[in-house]
C-alpha cells in the first residue's frame, strides 16, 4: 500500500473554443461563480471553500485538460511525486510553487498510464464559504474517465496515488480518496477521454432547482432524475454547450473506512434497481451516450452545430 495518498478532488480543466460563452453558461446557468479571470482563462468556484472547481481555458477545440487532486501538505506532495515516479508514471518535473494567479500552492503534474493529465497540489488558497443557495453546486464531487486500459488506470490510482476501491461493475471501477463513495470512476471502453464530471448539490430540492434552471435554459435532462446503484447518489445528467457531460448529484453514500467492503461485478449484476434504484430514470439518451463516449463535438459530425444551437438558445444569441 502506498504511504501517501491524495485526500480530495479539487477541479477539472476544460479547453473551450469560446471562453466568454462557456464562462457565461457556467456562471449563469450551471451556477458557479468567477474567482479569477485572465485573457485566456477563467476559474470558477462552487459555494464550498475550494478555490475553484472548474477552469476554462481558451483552446481551438473542446478538450479535456486534466483533473486536480489535493494532498495534505508539502511533504505529502513530495511523497506522492516520489511514489508516482517509482511507479513508472510520466511525471512532468519536480514539485514546485504554483502560480499565485491560479490560487497558489505547491504541486506537480503527471500523466496516467493512458495519458490522462493529472495534477496534485497542497496549500492552494481556500475561500470563505460562498453564498448559501441550494440550487448551486457546492463542489466537484467526482470525475469519470473513459479508459481502454482500465485495469492499468485503476492500479495507477490505487497503487501510486493511494485511492481505495469502492465498487466494481461490468462497466466501471469506482475509487475514492475521501469519504464520498467515489471521487473518480473509470469506464471500460475506448479511451482515454472525459466521460463526465459531477457537481454536488446540497440536497434533492437543490438538485431539482438546478435541473429546472437548466431545463428553462434549453438543456434537456439526458438521464435522470434517478438514484444510482453504486454510490446511491441521486443524479441528473446534461450535455453542456461544448459537448461535455455534466451532472448534478447529491446524497452520495459516505463510506466508513473501517467497515466498508467493495462489491464486485456479480453483486451489481444481480442488484434489483438497475440502472436506477427508484426504477425511475431508465437509460441514458443516445445523445448522452455519444457525449459520454468522448465529447459530442469530437464524436458527432454535427456536434459543432448542435452545440451552437443549444448555446444560441441559452444565451439568446
Ligand atoms: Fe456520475
Amino acid at each position: 500500500m502506498p504511504n501517501a495518498r491524495v485526500i480530495g478532488l479539487r477541479s477539472v480543466e476544460l479547453g473551450v473554443p469560446d471562453l466568454d460563452k462557456s464562462a457565461e453558461f457556467y456562471r449563469n446557468v450551471w451556477g458557479l461563480e468567477d474567482v479569477i479571470s485572465a485573457a485566456d482563462t477563467v476559474h470558477l468556484r462552487g459555494t464550498g471553500s475550494e478555490h475553484h472547481v472548474l477552469t476554462l481555458r481558451q483552446r481551438p477545440k473542446a478538450s479535456f485538460l486534466g483533473v486536480h487532486f489535493a494532498a495534505a501538505n508539502h511533504a505529502a506532495v513530495n511523497q506522492l511525486h516520489a511514489q508516482a515516479k517509482s511507479y513508472g508514471a510520466s511525471v512532468d518535473g519536480a514539485p514546485a510553487a504554483l502560480s499565485r494567479s491560479e490560487g497558489g500552492g505547491y504541486g506537480f503534474s503527471m500523466r496516467s498510464p493512458e495519458g490522462q493529465p493529472i495534477f496534485v497540489s497542497s496549500d492552494v488558497d481556500r475561500l470563505a464559504e460562498g453564498r448559501q443557495d441550494r440550487s448551486r453546486p457546492t463542489k466537484l464531487t467526482h470525475v469519470v474517465l473513459n479508459a481502454s486500459r482500465t485495469d492499468d488506470e485503476r492500479a495507477f490510482f490505487i497503487d501510486a496515488l493511494g485511492f481505495r476501491l469502492s465498487d466494481s461493475t461490468d462497466m466501471m471501477e469506482f475509487v475514492r480518496c475521501t469519504s464520498d463513495h467515489h471521487s473518480l470512476a473509470l469506464v471500460r471502453t475506448e479511451g482515454p477521454s472525459l466521460n463526465h464530471m459531477a457537481y454536488e448539490m446540497p440536497n434533492v430540492d437543490g438538485l431539482m432547482r438546478g435541473a429546472g434552471r437548466m431545463k428553462q435554459a434549453g438543456f434537456n435532462v439526458e438521464w435522470g432524475v434517478g438514484r444510482h446503484g453504486p454510490g446511491n447518489n441521486v443524479f441528473t445528467y446534461f450535455v453542456e454547450p461544448n459537448g461535455f457531460v455534466t451532472e448534478y448529484t447529491t446524497e452520495v453514500e459516505q463510506v466508513d473506512e473501517a467497515t466498508y467492503l467493495p462489491h464486485d461485478a456479480e453483486y451489481w449484476r444481480n442488484f434489483p434497481g438497475r440502472p436506477c434504484r427508484w426504477n425511475m430514470a431508465g437509460h441514458p439518451s443516445n445523445r448522452l451516450k455519444v457525449a459520454m463516449a468522448g465529447g459530442l463535438i469530437n464524436a458527432d459530425p454535427n456536434g459543432d452545430q448542435r452545440c451552437e444551437d443549444v448555446m444560441a438558445k441559452t444565451l439568446g444569441r
